[in-house]
């Protein structure tokens, strides 16, 4: 199947790392130019390099803190100054903290909201122009808990579900410019992400990493993590020009692991 994206210009928001840089890397890896962003330079020059190397296609990027207005806003001035132009957006952010309701101050759901929502709708805000220009798409990151809640992650179940709603609502109302919105959840993909909050479940039960990790994966139907490629692809696919009929959708990548419908 052609993804015809040979040539389009694909913004990932946090993508120096993990699932972003990985969805960078498939996009690329189709032909496209892709621009990356992240709060480390060193780690982001490096990103760059070797997916450029690996792809062949031209890959750039810019530091910024995606719950800063001034550097959203900044970041795709950057990418139509080294792409020209901006056919999809991919929004991702790093993940809020852990823990339980009665752990949570208001500067915590302040931030929250900031990082995991309030930054996807500046991306989307300031890129819209050029999305609705190129009929282009949109695919937002969350997580496996906007169809099952997760215990101990009040802030991400609370402002994952915002996601979910902006995008639905966002498919209905771009539809009629071309512009496609989906969202995707992740289940358990292995990247640093996991690794720290496996590291602290097992600091918190009294157990190895290796068997917090092999009680997590025993709970997946499929038996183990997900490789961020196998995320990617799918991410992909959505913010493709072959998907031309799925918009509004919630697809989740968790190898079985939700129960719900
Ligand atoms: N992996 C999973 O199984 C899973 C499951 C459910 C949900 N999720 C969610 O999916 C998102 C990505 O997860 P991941 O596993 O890829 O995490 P990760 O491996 O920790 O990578 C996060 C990436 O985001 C960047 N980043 C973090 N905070 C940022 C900020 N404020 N501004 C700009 N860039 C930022 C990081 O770079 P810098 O730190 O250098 O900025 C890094 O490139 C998170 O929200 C996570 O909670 C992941």
């Amino acid at each position: 199947m052609d993804l015809e994206l040979k040539g389009k210009a694909v913004v990932v928001l946090a993508s120096s790392k993990g699932l972003g840089k990985a969805s960078a890397r498939e996009f690329a890896l189709e032909g496209a130019k892709v621009m990356l962003c992240g709060r480390n330079q060193e780690v982001l020059e490096k990103a760059a390099k070797e997916i450029e190397t690996e792809s062949g296609s031209p890959v750039f990027w810019e530091v910024c803190e995606v719950s800063n207005q001034e550097d959203i806003e900044a970041l795709m001035e950057a990418a139509m100054d080294k792409m020209g132009r901006i056919d999809v957006l991919v929004n991702n952010a790093g993940g809020p903290p852990a823990g339980k309701f009665v752990d949570m101050k208001d500067n915590d759901w302040q931030q929250a909201f900031e990082l995991t929502l309030f930054s996807f709708v500046r991306a989307i805000r300031a890129a819209l122009p050029e999305l609705k220009k190129n009929e282009g798409r949109i695919v937002n990151i969350a997580s496996s808990s906007v169809k099952e809640p997760l215990d101990s992650l009040i802030l991400s179940n609370t402002f994952r579900m915002g996601i979910a709603g902006l995008s639905k609502s966002l498919a209905r109302e771009l539809a009629p410019d071309g512009v496609l919105v989906n969202t995707i959840g992740p289940g358990r993909i292995a990247t640093d992400r996991t690794k720290d909050l496996d590291e602290k479940r097992a600091e918190k039960n009294g157990v190895s990493f290796e068997k917090a990790r092999q009680e997590a994966e025993s709970m997946i139907p499929i038996g183990r993590y997900g490789a961020p490629e196998e995320f990617a692809k799918q991410v992909v696919f959505l913010g493709s020009f072959a998907n031309t009929y799925v918009t509004g959708q919630t697809l989740l990548v968790e190898g079985g692991l939700v129960k719900a419908y």
